[in-house]
């Protein structure tokens, strides 16, 4: 008898300590560098239990007029008025002393809950008051620290039942504001090996195809330098042509292209979008919307390119309706500015039939909830996400567990190269790793 009272002690002390609800002792933010050495803002959450939870948020560089604020201190004397001490301020100051003794969520409507808090503290549409870079720190390290307290991985956080690996699109040649306006006006050439069994053979491919690339560019007497995002920055005459050098890589690594290795594009257009027209520098040539759609039509047709992101402007609306009109049946159109994950946008987007898909940036509207509830509406419209990275990042590997959580069949985290870039790439080996047989690579169905 006194035994079994004794077991009976135990399973009841082992579940007080399992059901125990954590509080949030401390929130600690600073500001440390992103990959391009800019100032960005680290959160660090600790738990009553000792759990320490940090984020590290990125920042872009071709931004989009829509997005939310990205809180920078406008000090010419420190880091050319990049610094972000006063996001800091606003976790340690404002944000911190609401939240320090709340029980952390064990589900995302508590996740929610946190944010709207935040929302509230802040005030404004834009999060103009506190920063979205303030805020997303103190949601992702939320998110993560209910993770780590439920003895949780990150990805089943967000979905006890995740299973799909996506399909990395590597950017392997940078152009645009991510080269320093120094090779093509068209920003991402992506390769995308969905044609691999799994992911950690689509990375293999990936990598092997990059450094016949850097081959075959040395053998061109190209430079073989690399951008923001880890991809070569070549000094070409035409859009056209890092195309066909990816082609040749391709062959080259021995893969068929198009059927084990695909082509996709960020044109990222609002970047070279002036007074109505689009200004293609590198071919010398400034080009309509009508004159636009066409020049993806010849591209579409002549190398089935995969996918087409920010083909157009940000406010270019009727354009992007006529473009999905007339390609969006051949190829996948994604709105990165054009939507910013952005609920409102997007469903102006979906009512005027925009695009087919979305690119997701959680620090373009900057809460972790308000990006699931632009997910969910794009997977409710049968329409496809992208998570993605910012051109300025950390080693922080959030994106790579939350696409996986969030049955995100795509994802764009640059090339196989720099640490910041590979280290996502590295978690979605280890998650599928330790999904075993039970994780499902997306494959060619991320595009169907
Ligand atoms: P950004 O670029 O992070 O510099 O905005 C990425 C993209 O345009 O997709
Ligand atoms: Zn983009």
């Amino acid at each position: 008898m006194q035994e079994q009272q004794r077991v009976y002690f135990l399973w009841l002390m082992s579940n007080c300590i399992k059901f125990k609800v954590e509080k949030i002792k401390s929130v600690k933010a600073r500001e440390i560098l992103d990959s391009r050495g800019n100032p960005t803002v680290e959160v660090e959450i600790t738990l009553d239990s000792g759990i320490k939870a940090k984020s590290d948020v990125p920042s872009g560089a071709s931004t989009g007029t829509y997005e939310a604020l990205e809180l920078r201190d406008n000090d010419k004397k420190r880091y050319k008025g990049k610094g972000v001490l006063n996001a800091v301020a606003n976790v340690n100051n404002v944000i911190a002393p609401k939240i320090v003794g709340m029980e952390i969520g064990e589900n995302l409507d508590e996740l929610e809950k946190f944010d709207e808090m935040m929302l509230n503290l802040d005030g404004t549409e834009n999060k103009t008051n506190l920063g979205a870079n303030a805020i997303l720190g103190v949601s992702i390290a939320i998110a993560r620290a209910s993770a780590m307290s439920l003895n949780l991985p990150l990805y089943k956080y967000f979905n006890k039942n995740a299973k799909i690996l996506p399909v990395p699109m590597m950017n392997i040649l940078n152009g645009g504001a991510h080269a320093n306006w120094q090779s093509t006006d068209f920003q991402e050439f992506m390769l995308v090996p969905y044609g691999a069994k799994n992911f950690a053979e689509c990375l293999r491919y990936g990598a092997e195809i990059y450094h016949e690339l850097k081959i075959l560019l040395k053998s061109k007497n190209f430079s073989t330098s690399v951008g923001d995002e880890g991809g070569f920055v070549v000094n070409v005459k035409s859009n056209e042509e890092p195309i066909k050098l990816i082609i040749n890589a391709i062959e080259n690594a021995g893969y068929e292209y198009y059927k084990d290795v695909g082509i996709s594009l960020d044109v990222a257009a609002s970047g070279f979008y002036k007074d109505g027209n689009y200004e293609l520098k590198t071919e010398n040539l400034n080009f309509s919307s009508d004159e636009m759609i066409e020049k993806y039509k010849d591209l579409v047709e002549k190398y089935k390119i995969l996918s087409i992101e920010d083909g157009l402007a940000e406010d270019d609306w009727e354009g992007w309706k006529k473009m999905n009109k007339e390609i969006g049946e051949k190829t996948i159109l994604i709105g990165d500015d054009l939507f910013v994950t952005n609920i409102k946008r997007l469903e102006r987007g979906i009512k005027e039939k925009s695009a087919n898909a979305v690119l997701i940036k959680l620090n373009q509207i900057g809460t972790v909830s308000e990006t699931i509830k632009a997910i969910n509406l794009t997977h409710k419209t049968n329409w496809k996400t992208v998570i993605s990275h910012r051109s300025g990042e950390t080693t922080d590997t959030f994106i790579a567990d939350f696409c996986v959580g969030m049955n995100s069949k795509l994802i764009k985290t640059g090339a196989p190269c720099r640490s910041e870039r590979v280290e996502k790439y590295n978690q979605l080996m280890r998650i599928e790793e330790e999904l075993g047989n039970k994780g499902k690579f997306a494959g060619k169905e991320a595009f169907k």
